[in-house]
């Protein structure tokens, strides 16, 4: 078989010209990137080759490259923390290195070794590690990208492809605290189908998505709340899984998300939620201030129940989950003309939000100890 992704042979070229990180309040998501970036090239004849940490830069690319015809791309994002120690830690890393071999499979670009790209990654980030915010809700955000570069406009499997890692120093998503956003339950477009891509993190997903973004801020609206089918489905929010929370009969409460039916990306952060929530009730991890009374269901949810819910008082949150904003509440969904309200604190976290949401930052930063924080 050919050659895996081999970190012993990695070769470095310093960034001769390295600039000075900028103040972290300045930093807007996704717009700085550190002094230097990872590749990794592959063909079909030698597998992967050698790996190169080098100054971040521009490629040289066909223009007949498939990735610019047919969307040949694949992406993760993943934060590394620094703390006060000077420690550099990832969060759950080998989920990331396992759904990013899950989406090359699914468009035929080459699968690797996770835990070889995982330590090449590590290393990227020790030689700009200055550049990791140190500041509270600070973090770098990393994105691994996969991209076919074959010199073909055939439809196929591309014959050559290029791995590539770059970091971007990020600040909390919501500079000023937490703010409820709004959703436009969206019914002309959707974001993901049965037997399609939904599951992915392909870039194919997303480019779709901000037209319909741009007419739901036209109208007032933050994001998208994703929909399927007839009956309306709840599936996602923006780029994020969604949650949730419905009180119940006997006054507990339930915390509801749409299952991995193949239209819901398999989200780091959905899973640690979940994970905490149902440690929580296990009784393996308490959570301070949040309920005993709780289940945990991975299961369909349509408008109609959300919408009754409001109506009857028993919708008692609903928020959004993902690397990039963490959690983020939901105030106010636009469904077919009219507003259903959701009961949201001045932060809009929420009884059941706010606990989870502690443990899960207290462990991305590492003042909670876990075994989910990776030293880097
Ligand atoms: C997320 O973390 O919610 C994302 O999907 C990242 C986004 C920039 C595509």
């Amino acid at each position: 078989s050919l050659p895996d992704i081999q970190p012993g042979r990695l070769e470095i070229i310093r960034n001769e010209k390295p600039i000075p990180p900028p103040p972290s309040r300045t930093l807007k998501f996704g717009h700085t990137f550190t002094d230097h970036m990872l590749t990794i090239p592959w063909n079909a004849i030698e597998g992967w080759g050698i790996p190169k940490i080098e100054p971040y830069g521009p490629f040289q690319l066909e223009p007949s490259s498939t990735v610019l015809h047919y969307a040949q791309t694949i992406f993760e994002g993943m934060k590394a923390y620094r703390d006060e120690t000077g420690k550099v830690t990832l969060f759950r890393p080998d989920m990331n290195m396992k759904r990013m071999n899950n989406s090359a499979k699914r468009i035929a670009l080459p699968t690797f070794d996770g835990e070889a790209c995982l330590e090449l990654i590590k290393e990227l980030i020790r030689l700009d590690r200055h550049w990791i915010p140190r500041e509270p809700g600070h973090s770098l955000y990393v994105r691994p990208t996969l991209i076919g570069t074959q010199k073909y406009i055939g439809v196929a499997p591309p014959s050559e492809a290029l791995l590539f890692v770059i970091c971007s120093p990020v600040g909390p998503y919501y500079p000023n605290g937490f703010k409820p956003i709004a959703l436009y339950g969206t019914t002309e477009y959707i974001r993901a189908a049965p037997g399609g891509t939904g599951a992915y993190k392909l870039g194919v997903n997303y480019a779709p998505g901000v037209m319909p973004q741009k007419e739901a801020a036209a109208l007032g609206y933050a994001q998208n709340l994703w929909l399927h089918g007839p009956e309306h489905y709840l599936t996602e929010v923006g780029t994020m899984n969604m949650f949730v929370v419905l009180k119940k009969e006997d006054g507990g409460f339930e915390l509801v998300t749409p299952p991995l039916d193949g239209m819901i990306l398999p989200g780091v952060t959905r899973d640690s939620v979940l994970t905490l929530a149902r440690e929580h009730i296990s009784g393996k991890n308490k959570l301070d201030q949040l309920t005993d009374n709780l289940v945990v269901s991975e299961r369909p949810i349509t408008m109609t129940e959300v919408k009754e819910a409001s109506l009857s008082g028993r919708l008692v949150e609903l928020f959004g989950a993902g690397t990039a904003a963490v959690i983020s509440p939901v105030d106010r969904i636009g469904y077919l003309g009219e507003d259903i309200h959701i009961p949201a604190g001045e932060d809009g976290m929420g009884s059941v939000s706010r606990p989870i949401w502690k443990e899960l930052v207290g462990r991305q930063m590492g003042s909670i100890e876990s075994d989910w924080s990776v030293v880097v």
